[in-house]
């Protein structure tokens, strides 16, 4: 039997496992752009109990997700403050500035990850007609891997409120956060307008986001997702995917830290909060990786992540093909 390959790219390869494929098969499904599909339906209902907000809305993607959100806060000449190591403002490819006219305000993340509050006052535009409007304030949770504690959210939260900005939280893997901390989700998201949550990531679901907010910025939201051309058909088979994830796949996250726990001890890396170790490449290692079955993606700069296709045996591996480069 061939050894199979660790693949530590991203946590997004994980594959549908039996179970899950199993439940997919047997979703109950219809039109989910009449509102038809009872297993979205569900699956939106037990999102919104889960994260604590009024309503939620089935995306097939955490970019189009995280578009229609600042497309649901901002109107045309808005503008949005983000960090400049955020997901929605690096790697969405300029979407709310391209599709939403939203200009973004980009502001250095500190190395904990969190935006200094003292630059983003001063980053919010006075009311005055040279200026864009700043409406919107986004944070991310985890950022690269990074956890944002809650202190820091209920200062962030409340400079928002004071200066009239709506508030979103890109946390397509909370859930990292939320079993790193020992809190349930629905206090990490307490506060904030709104919140993108991704099923595909370390929850292990083939495809699926989840955004919550009120259901009058659901409603929004459900425009903007029409705009983007996101409404899917009997996508029940998808939900039932995300149901399972949500069920039987958070509380397991916990193996996937404490695997890459183990991969930066082995490999001489700095500790990982969640499920992400970084550490310098060297010139010819990822082939030699490669070789030996280990695949990363290459770069200055290594990002390992851990997830649920990788098992201890995996890590075993991984550690003694870096630890066999010369
Ligand atoms: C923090 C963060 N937000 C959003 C996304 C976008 O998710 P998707 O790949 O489903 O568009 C990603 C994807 O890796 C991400 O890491």
């Amino acid at each position: 039997m061939n050894t199979p390959v660790v693949d530590l790219r991203s946590d997004t390869v994980t594959r549908p496992s039996k179970a899950m494929r199993e439940a997919m098969a047997r979703a109950e499904v219809g039109d989910d752009v009449f509102g038809d599909d009872p297993t979205v339906n569900r699956l939106q209902e037990s999102a919104a109990e889960i994260f604590g907000f009024e309503a939620s809305l089935f995306f097939p993607t955490g970019t189009q997700s995280n578009l229609a959100a600042l497309m649901s806060h901002c109107q045309r000449g808005d503008e949005v403050l983000v960090g400049m190591e955020a997901h929605t403002y690096r790697y969405e490819a300029g979407g709310g500035a391209v599709l939403g006219s939203i200009q973004p305000q980009a502001i250095v993340n500190q190395p904990d990850g969190t935006l200094d509050l003292a630059q983003v006052e001063a980053a919010i535009k006075p009311d005055d007609p040279h200026f864009a409007k700043t409406r919107l304030l986004a944070l991310e949770n985890t950022i690269t891997g990074r956890v944002i504690p809650r202190k820091y959210f209920d200062e962030a939260l409340a400079l928002a409120k004071r200066r009239g900005l709506a508030t979103h939280l890109d946390g397509a893997r909370i859930f990292n956060a939320a079993v790193k901390l020992g809190l349930p989700v629905i206090e990490l998201c307490r506060g904030f307008d709104s919140v993108s949550s991704c099923l595909s990531k370390g929850l292990g679901a083939p495809a699926g986001t989840m955004l919550l907010g009120s259901k009058e910025f659901i409603a929004r939201a459900r425009r903007a997702r029409k705009i983007l051309g996101g409404v899917m058909r009997q996508v029940g088979i998808l939900a039932a995917a995300g149901l399972y994830a949500l069920e039987r796949n958070v509380e397991r996250l916990a193996e996937d830290h404490a695997n890459a726990e183990r991969l930066a001890k082995g490999i001489g890396a700095p500790a990982p909060q969640t499920n992400m170790v970084f550490l310098d490449s060297r010139p010819g290692l990822v082939e030699h990786l490669a070789k030996h079955g280990v695949i990363v993606l290459p770069g200055a700069r290594l990002r390992l992540v851990t997830h649920l296709d990788v098992d201890a045996a995996g890590i075993d591996r991984a550690i003694a093909a870096f630890n066999t480069f010369k």
